[in-house]
């Protein structure tokens, strides 16, 4: 059938990402090249190395889309893109060479928000809620909650007042040696952990906000890590595991109380996880229990529908594309928006 495929690019951090989707929301082609080694010498990622990669990979990128989808360019009837938030020179990349794309297959051109995408991560798939639900997003950029209702509209609830969970979860992974990014290593050496050996705080317990904060979690964290250092100790083996499960729980209790409460309050009976940190495998299964426990449907996008991926730009533009909603090629790219 012609014209009926979306194809979707992504390009706000580090990872270049391009996926096609028919019109019933199926994937045909998910291609994602993370940029780990070029930033990894830094313990971060670079901006102008980022985009300098999202250059060199776009294109062939793109072909290798179409070459899984087994569909030709011309079969495309819609480009999506993200514009923002995001680092400006990465998003440029992806936005420009989508509404180049956009123009000279003359379809219509969507830009999309960044989280809106994270919350739509599972929008294809027979347990997404329905109806209105609660969506934790956390990610190396960003960490909020927000109310969304149907038909479509998306309220912030609350937001992290300092360090995304990612972020957290990178720097305590730097300070003790576990290279970039670190959430998904300091995930794998909890498993092995102790989460009661060192209680560290979660911060903004009271139940008037739904706001979070990770930066007193961060600093107790270089504090305990200094401590057992000062001790003698060589933080590795047992010790390791240990300082990775408290860090782990920490910030997985700091998450998941407030969409519970959020939950609970709004007396929304669906919850959805997003953003890289919903990888985590703590986060899954607690929220999976708390929500057993108190009959909340939590819908948990597949791993990697959690980074960052196109797949997910491509459902949150399928979306707008049925109301109608599309942009014109002038629209900016914006390193901050608010959704
Ligand atoms: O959504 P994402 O791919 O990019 C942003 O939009 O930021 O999220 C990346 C973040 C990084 O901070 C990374 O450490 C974290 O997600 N992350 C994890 C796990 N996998 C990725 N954090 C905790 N546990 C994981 N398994
Ligand atoms: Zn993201």
């Amino acid at each position: 059938m012609k014209k009926s495929y979306l194809i979707a690019f992504e390009s706000s951090c580090d990872d270049t990402a391009v996926a096609i989707i028919d019109a019933d929301g199926r994937v045909l082609a998910d291609v994602v090249h993370s940029q780990i080694a070029p930033h990894a010498l830094y313990g971060g990622v670079v901006p102008e190395i980022a985009s300098r990669h999202h250059l060199g990979r776009i294109a062939e990128l793109t072909k290798q889309a179409l070459q899984d989808a087994q569909i030709s360019r011309e079969d495309i009837g819609v480009v999506a893109a993200t514009v923002a938030p995001g680092l400006i020179g990465a998003l440029l990349v992806g936005a420009q060479f989508a509404k180049g794309f956009a123009q000279g297959l003359g379809v219509p051109f969507v830009g999309v928000h960044h989280i809106e995408g994270h919350v739509m991560a599972g929008a294809n798939e027979a347990d997404f809620p329905k109806g209105s639900f609660v969506a934790l997003i956390a990610s190396g950029g960003h960490s909020a909650l927000y109310q969304v209702s149907v038909p479509f509209s998306i309220k912030l609830l609350g937001e992290t007042r300092d360090d995304a969970a990612g972020e957290a979860f990178d720097k305590i992974a730097r300070m003790l040696g576990l290279g970039y990014p670190g959430g998904k290593v300091i995930d794998e050496l909890a498993d092995k952990g102790d989460a009661a050996r060192f209680p560290l705080p979660t911060a903004l317990k009271m139940h008037t906000s739904y706001d979070f904060s990770f930066s007193g979690l961060k600093t107790a964290a270089k504090l305990l890590i200094a401590k057992l250092m000062k001790d003698g100790a060589n933080i590795e083996g047992q010790l390791l595991y240990d300082v990775c499960a408290s860090v782990r729980f920490a910030v997985v209790e700091a998450l998941l109380r407030k969409a519970f409460l959020a939950c609970r309050r709004l007396q929304i009976d669906n919850l959805v996880l997003g953003g890289g940190v919903a990888a985590n495998s703590l986060l899954r299964s607690r929220a999976m229990q708390l929500g057993k426990d108190e009959n909340i449907h939590v819908f948990l996008p597949a791993k990697n529908r959690c980074t960052d991926n196109a797949v997910m730009i491509a459902l949150a533009a399928q979306r707008r594309v049925a109301l109608g909603q599309f942009d014109a090629l002038d629209v900016m790219v914006q390193s901050t928006r608010e959704l």
